[in-house]
């Protein structure tokens, strides 16, 4: 039976990173998985879940099973982050959290619950979105629809577009919006247009899914996290995929959160216990050790002071980074790529077509994908004049 299953096409993101790992040649530009690296090109762990890390280590007695719905020091902390210190819901009881396997458990686990409100209900999506979007949140049931996002020709959100199409979501659907730091465009929603999309669905009745997996990596976690909270202020429901995979570099410990924002109380203590069964069904408990040291880093000061001013750094660094980007092509071509530096966070389109795309890896070892999405943060000193000069000669 198991011999009539078809061997499958690799993963557009996962595939192209295996590739570039092979490639030997030393000149080589990784700008496929959107990971920070610094200077050295390390994705670094960062010193506040060092220093977790040996706290644990020193005083874990126990491997048994977390409680379903995770370390409580873990779900408190991300609630705190992506709604505020201070925020009001979470004070009034109106939100709850379950821990998950990185953003993409968070991603299933509200889809899991979309699903069970209303099976295969629609859920708009952007064009375009992240690649993984669709398969994640289909695999329970859902059904799509896009929206217009982004306009190539000017690298820019396109708004109208975006309300225009969106004037089409009802009481019924999903919108999936990402909370900033585009991935793949980096081009992100201002407060006003969050504004605009706010009142969009408090008239049309939709329910927004945010995913916000880069939360203080294009203007600080305040900033980063403003439409969220506009929307959370406004509206009665609200999905919420968190994860501190990037911005505190938990990459592989999977550590991600399912937030639910209900109409009251009894509703956020409904969602959660659906959102427990859900992950009953598909993971049973979520892993220990990275919600563990990212609890530690929300509940100690002194941790956080830490964590915050290292995010701090590497946010600056890669709007930084943005910037001299933006300096070394003007040097090589004269095509207009001031874009890069509007844009947030990891990723920002190139505007190259495939074929421009994939003659930088297959000639310089320029590695992107194959939508030219780069991982700015994959730039560095070192290889930012091969990479510009490059990107030049694909020109
Ligand atoms: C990316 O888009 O590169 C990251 O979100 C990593 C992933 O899982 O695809």
């Amino acid at each position: 039976m198991l011999d009539t299953l078809q061997r499958l096409p690799d993963d557009p993101i996962l595939g192209l990173a295996a590739i570039a790992r092979a490639d030997e040649n030393p000149d080589k530009v990784d700008l496929t998985v959107g990971i920070y690296q610094d200077e050295t090109g390390l994705c670094p762990v960062f010193k506040a879940i060092s220093e977790a890390q040996r706290q644990l280590t020193a005083e874990e007695t126990t491997k048994a099973y977390m409680p379903p719905a995770g370390d409580a020091n873990f779900t408190s902390g991300i609630q705190k982050l992506v709604l505020g210190d201070n925020s009001a819901l979470i004070a009034d009881g109106r939100v709850s959290a379950i821990q998950t396997p990185g953003g993409c458990g968070a991603l299933r686990i509200g889809a899991e619950i979309i699903n069970a409100a209303k099976p295969g209900a629609r859920v708009w999506v952007s064009d375009p979105t992240w690649p993984v979007h669709i398969p994640l949140l289909g695999s329970v049931g859902l059904q799509f629809q896009t929206y217009r996002y982004y306009n190539p020709e000017d690298h820019s959100v396109n708004f109208d577009g975006m309300v225009a199409d969106l004037a089409a979501a009802t009481a019924e659907d999903i919108v999936l919006l990402h909370g900033c730091c585009h991935n793949p465009c980096g081009a992100d929603l201002s407060l006003e247009q969050w504004g605009v999309i706010a009142d969009m669905a408090e008239k049309q009745g939709f329910t927004p899914f945010v995913d916000i997996a880069y939360q203080g990596m294009g203007d600080g976690l305040e900033r980063d996290a403003a439409g969220l909270r506009l929307l959370a202020e406004r509206l009665p429901e609200m999905l919420v995929a968190a994860s501190a995979s990037k911005n505190m570099g938990l990459y592989r410990e999977r550590t991600g959160a399912a937030i639910f924002l209900g109409k009251n109380a009894d509703s956020a203590g409904a969602l959660l216990s659906q959102a427990t069964v859900a992950a009953r069904k598909v993971y049973s408990m979520p892993p220990a050790h990275g919600a563990i040291l990212a609890g530690k880093v929300f509940a100690d000061a002194s941790l956080n002071a830490v964590w915050k001013s290292e995010l701090e750094e590497m946010c600056q660094r890669i709007n930084g980074l943005r910037s001299q980007l933006v300096a070394k092509l003007a040097g090589v071509t004269d095509r207009d790529f001031s874009f890069i530096e509007r844009e947030k966070g990891m990723f920002s389109f190139l505007g190259l077509s495939e074929e421009q795309a994939i003659r930088l890896r297959e000639e310089f070892s320029v590695y992107m994908l194959n939508s030219s999405r780069i991982n700015v943060a994959g730039v560095n000193s070192s290889n930012i004049d091969y990479l510009a000069q490059s990107i030049g000669n694909v020109l």
